[in-house]
C-alpha cells in the first residue's frame, strides 16, 4: 500500500514515529562535532526536508541512489526551530509502488495561465523584427513545451516544474511597469525578460529531481541562452545589428555582478533595470519559500545559505 505523509504536514507529527515514500534530491555522508551521518533531502510534490540517518548509515548510503524514491520509518523531529526526520530504517521503492507525480513540486500557479501571461506580453511588442524573433522562438511548441516544464533552479527560488516560465512572467511583470518611471525601450527590455533565463532549458535536467546537465555546469545559461538567441536571430533575413547586440547584452549582463557568474556588466539602462528586476524576483521569492517551509510556531526561517543569514518570521 502506498503510505505517503505529506512533507508539508509532517509538522502535525511532530514526536511520532511515521513510515512514508519520499524523493531522495540530495545524500551526502557528513562528519557531525562526534560521528559521521547520513544527510538527505527529502522532496514530495509539497516541499522538502532534510533526514539524517545516524545507524549503518554506510549501508543505508549503498541503497539507493539521488533521484530515487525510498521508504523510510523516522521520528518527526523539531531541532532548532526546523522540523526534521531521524530516520531508522529506510528501502530503495521500486517504480510500481508509487505514482511519480506525488513527488514532483511544481508552481501553484497553472501552466495554462502562465502561457496565457506569457504570450500576452509578446502579444505587446510593437517592434515588428523583435515580435517575429519572440514569436519563432516560442512558437515551436515542442520547444515551449520544454520552457513551459523547465524549474528556474536546482534548491534557490522557483525549484520546480514551470518554475522558469513563472520567473519569467514575474519579471516580465516587473519589467513592464517600470517602463512607466525610468526612459526605458519597452520592447527591448520586454524582450530581455523573456529571453533571459531561455538557456535554462538546456541547464537543468527536471522532473522527478533537479540537476545540472552536463551543458549547463560547463557553460551556464547566460551564454547558452545568448548562443540560442544569436542562432534564431540568424533565420530571420535581415534582423537588425544593433537589436541582437541589445538582446545579447541584456542576457549576458543579466547576472549583475562578475562574482555572480555574469559575463558582462550591465552597460546599458534595460540591462541594468533587467538585472534588478530578476534579482527582486528570485530574492523575494526564495525568501517567500522559505518562510511558507517554516513550522508555524517558529521564529526564524531556515538558514539561507546563499545569503549568510536566517529571516524572522512577522507575526503582527
Ligand atoms: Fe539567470
Ligand atoms: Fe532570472
Amino acid at each position: 500500500m502506498f503510505e505517503h505523509i505529506k512533507i508539508s504536514d509532517l509538522k502535525e507529527h511532530l514526536g511520532e514515529e511515521i513510515v512514508s515514500f519520499y524523493l531522495v534530491t540530495s545524500k551526502e555522508i557528513r562528519q557531525g562535532k562526534n560521528d559521521r551521518y547520513l544527510y538527505l533531502r527529502l522532496q514530495d510534490h509539497s516541499g522538502s526536508i532534510n533526514g539524517y540517518v545516524w545507524k549503518d548509515f554506510q549501508k543505508a548510503a549503498e541503497e539507493f541512489s539521488e533521484g530515487d524514491v525510498i521508504k523510510i520509518k523516522a521520528i518527526v523531529n523539531n531541532y532548532k526551530d526546523q522540523v526534521q526526520l531521524n530516520v531508522s530504517q529506510l528501502r530503495y521503492a521500486d517504480k510500481s509502488e508509487y505514482n511519480i507525480e506525488h513527488f514532483i513540486s511544481t508552481s501553484s500557479k497553472p501552466p495554462e495561465f502562465l502561457a496565457e501571461q506569457f504570450f500576452s506580453f509578446i502579444d505587446k511588442v510593437e517592434n515588428l523584427w523583435i515580435n517575429k524573433l519572440l514569436h519563432l522562438i516560442f512558437d515551436d511548441k515542442e520547444f515551449f513545451c520544454l520552457f513551459l516544464n523547465a524549474p528556474a533552479a536546482k534548491s534557490w527560488h522557483h525549484n520546480y516544474r514551470h518554475g522558469l516560465i513563472e520567473h519569467t512572467v514575474n519579471v516580465a511583470t516587473l519589467c513592464d511597469s517600470i517602463c512607466t518611471i525610468y526612459p526605458v525601450h519597452r520592447d527591448l527590455i520586454i524582450a530581455g525578460a523573456l529571453l533571459h533565463d531561455v538557456g535554462k532549458v538546456f541547464e537543468y535536467s527536471s522532473a522527478p529531481s533537479i540537476d545540472f546537465t552536463d551543458l549547463g555546469r560547463l557553460v551556464g545559461h547566460l551564454s547558452l541562452g545568448d548562443q540560442f538567441v544569436c542562432e534564431k536571430a540568424k533565420e530571420i533575413v535581415g534582423f537588425p545589428d544593433e537589436i541582437l547586440l541589445n538582446l545579447r547584452h541584456m542576457i549576458l549582463a543579466h547576472h549583475g555582478e562578475y562574482e555572480k557568474g555574469s559575463v558582462r556588466l550591465p552597460q546599458t539602462l534595460e540591462a541594468l533595470v533587467l538585472h534588478l528586476c530578476d534579482n527582486l524576483d528570485a530574492q523575494s521569492v526564495g525568501v517567500a519559500q522559505l518562510l511558507a517551509a517554516a513550522p508555524e510556531d517558529a521564529v526564524w526561517t531556515e538558514y539561507d545559505k546563499l545569503n549568510n543569514r536566517y529571516y524572522h518570521l512577522t507575526k503582527i
